[in-house]
């Protein structure tokens, strides 16, 4: 490999390297496989035959293999590799490593996943920019549980090429039947996952057979070495060929005379003149100037970064969608996609996550789990809720019309990733198959009486009392005396109190937290309902989760939200306990309990919190009124009346 170039590795190496070879094509591949099949002595390889190693590496790399005696006076190559590994173990490093290397012919980035069962999240985060996978296997144990998984998941994220790495061929003899036997294996299974190409090649990368250089004990096999196949396959056509996506990141007005929209090309080409519709709001103009670090262009590609400007004035943001008006992109606010979930935490639906599709953000929910898929088996599963790994079918409800592809059409405009509101963490990633038609289907009905008309004839100002706490911590004693109160003032008011309407509107649910995120969402739904019905309304349930107690309060709108924290200590529960459900949870006949088995998360700032340990509870309830006194919720009904009409 004389004309093999070689870098190292540090960030602006690389960054200065692939700039000067910009022109050079570019292949983005992963390897799949368990340490044990030898993926980590495959990249090794690749890395030292295309002398990637620097030398001081390659010396302590000596001495290591030395010391471990694994491969005799040979160097280890899986050495490199794996004490990356453990560091990464360590959380040092990111879960997928990406590594550089270059041939005359082309430049590579190889993404290297951890192969245990519970990365899918990894290999997904690996998969989802690369062209191509190179999956392991062993020969002497053939296609594995994984070596589907892993297929499963490449084809799913959209890679269209893949490589069966049958390794370890020296330990079969350098056989043919042996590799033919599991080429033609994989090669039935796969025909279901509209694979482009799919080449089978029979190597030992440990003693370098067929990885860069030709074997010279395998005389049968006429294929390609593994790097002569990355170096020649086809890949890469598809993002020029599709019409052209542009998600713009910035609006570019430096003054007056200029505006631009700043981003990447995501799919297609574009070229001065071209008419272009904004996906959401579908207006169209025509494609003034391409515009670039290095002067205006009269076309631009997937790919390129460039400021775009339009011979008409439009209304265009952050997080639109530009594309040619002659293929449009689909918008709706309801849709069906894949979901992998990479959080510790599971997914509920019910529960509002960010979503962040192309340059876009808006909340999302799942409303309906289809089915999971045991990625080894690719059996669909029920579920109702989504853990750590797992892949699911879902629809997802958002909290605006987003602009999209089908990923299987696009894997730039069809994908997303879930962030948890709370934390910021990714917990999800997602790959859109359909718009949901009854989104577009649905409209807002609009009303002649509005809440404010409502509220007027009242005569008062409607709010939610959101009363949260520990089972037996006096939530719904106060609520009512609260109730009581403002009802002999005159007020019109409804209280919504767990057991009750466990009773009858959410009698399905149980106690798990799947029930429980579904419960406070249905209960927050009808509190805003009765708050647009101009009612003041106590809510008085656990509601043991910030996410779900969050969500009420945006869907009520904060001004109208008073968070009541009855903060009871758990023992004083205890001694009270009304019910006698504390004894039967500490017997372990009632599962689930919150506060023994069931977790109950503080309110952090509740707009009021009340210690009602040793108080009349007729006290702690007139604090209450005096709060919603002093904060103008009890205004007289006059100075609610103006600006309200109908
Ligand atoms: S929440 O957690 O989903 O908000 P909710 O307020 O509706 O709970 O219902 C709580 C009431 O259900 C408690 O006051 C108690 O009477 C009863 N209950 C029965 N089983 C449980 C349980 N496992 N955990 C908590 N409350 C329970």
């Amino acid at each position: 490999m004389s004309d093999t170039e070689t870098i190292t590795a540090s960030a602006e190496t690389v960054t200065d390297y692939i700039l000067a070879q910009e022109e050079k094509d570019q292949l983005r591949f992963l390897t799949c496989g368990s340490v044990d099949d030898g993926k980590s002595t495959l990249i090794g390889r690749l890395l030292f035959d295309t002398k990637l190693i620097f030398e001081d590496q390659l010396a302590a790399l000596e001495k290591d293999s030395r010391r471990h005696g694994t491969v005799g006076e040979e160097m280890d190559l899986a050495l490199l590799v794996d004490g990356l590994e453990a560091e990464r173990e360590q959380g040092i490093t990111i879960d997928v490593a990406y590594r550089f290397f270059a041939t005359d012919k082309r430049k590579f980035i190889v993404a290297d996943t951890p192969g245990h069962e519970q990365y899918t999240r990894n290999m997904a985060t690996g998969a989802s920019t690369a062209d191509l996978a190179v999956l392991l296997v062993d020969a002497r144990h053939g296609l594995m549980v994984q070596t589907r998984r892993h297929a499963y998941i490449a084809s799913l994220l959209g890679i269209r090429h893949v490589v069966l790495a049958i390794n370890k061929i020296d330990l079969v003899d350098f056989s043919q039947e042996r590799f033919e036997e599991i080429r033609q294996e994989f090669a039935a299974f796969a025909t279901g996952f509209d694979f482009e190409t799919l080449e089978a090649i029979p190597m030992s990368a440990r003693y370098g057979d067929n990885v860069t250089i030709r074997s010279e004990k395998m005389d049968w096999f006429e294929g390609p070495t593994l790097l002569e196949h990355l170096e020649t396959v086809q890949i890469g056509i598809h993002e020029l060929n599709q019409p052209f996506r542009f998600p713009v990141q910035w609006v570019n007005r430096p003054n007056l005379d200029f505006r631009g929209y700043s981003g990447t090309i995501a799919a297609g080409t574009v070229s001065i003149g071209d008419e272009l519709v904004v996906a959401a709001s579908g207006k169209t103009s025509k494609v003034q100037e391409i515009v670039t670090p290095v002067g205006n262009q009269p076309s631009a590609a997937a790919g390129e970064a460039v400021t775009i400007t339009l011979e008409d004035e439009i209304d265009i943001s952050r997080g639109d969608l530009l594309a040619t008006s002659g293929s449009r992109p689909d918008v709706a606010d309801q849709m069906a996609a894949h979901l992998i979930w990479m959080n510790d935490a599971p997914l509920f639906p019910g529960r509002s996550y960010l979503m962040k599709i192309g340059t876009k953000t808006v909340t999302a929910t799942v409303t309906e789990i289809k089915h999971k898929i045991n990625v080894n088996t690719f059996e669909q599963v029920a579920g109702k809720q989504i853990d750590l790994n797992e892949i699911a079918f879902c629809n997802l409800s958002l909290s605006a019309p987003v602009a999209f592809d089908p990923y299987e059409a696009n894997r730039t405009t069809g994908s997303f990733i879930l962030i948890d509101r709370l934390t910021n963490a990714t917990v999800g990633a997602g790959m859109v198959w359909f718009a949901l038609r009854r989104a577009t289907n649905i409209h807002w009905q609009a009303m002649h009486v509005d809440k404010q008309a409502r509220a007027t004839n009242l005569g008062q100002r409607p709010a939610v009392l959101w009363f949260t706490g520990l089972s037996g911590s006096g939530k719904s004693t106060i609520a009512s005396i609260v109730e009581r109160k403002l009802h002999l003032e005159g007020r019109h008011t409804y209280t919504l109190d767990g057991d009750n309407v466990r009773h009858g509107l959410n009698r399905d649910l149980g106690f798990a937290d799947v029930d429980r995120v579904e419960n406070i969402r249905r209960v927050g739904e009808v509190s805003k309902l009765f708050v647009d019905a101009g009612l003041i309304t106590l809510v008085s349930f656990i509601s043991p989760f910030r996410a779900e107690r969050d969500l009420a309060r945006e869907m009520v709108g904060s001004d109208e939200f008073i968070e009541i924290f009855v903060d009871t200590p758990i023992e004083e529960c205890k001694k009270r306990d009304p019910k006698g459900l504390y004894a039967k949870a500490e017997a372990g006949e009632i599962k689930n309990f919150t506060g023994i088995d069931s977790p109950y998360e503080a309110p952090v700032n509740p707009e009021l919190r009340l210690s009602n340990v040793g108080r009349d509870p007729e006290e702690v309830a007139e604090e209450v009124i005096e709060y919603l006194r002093a904060n103008n919720y009890l205004v007289p009904p006059a100075s609610i009346a103006d600006g309200a009409g109908i």
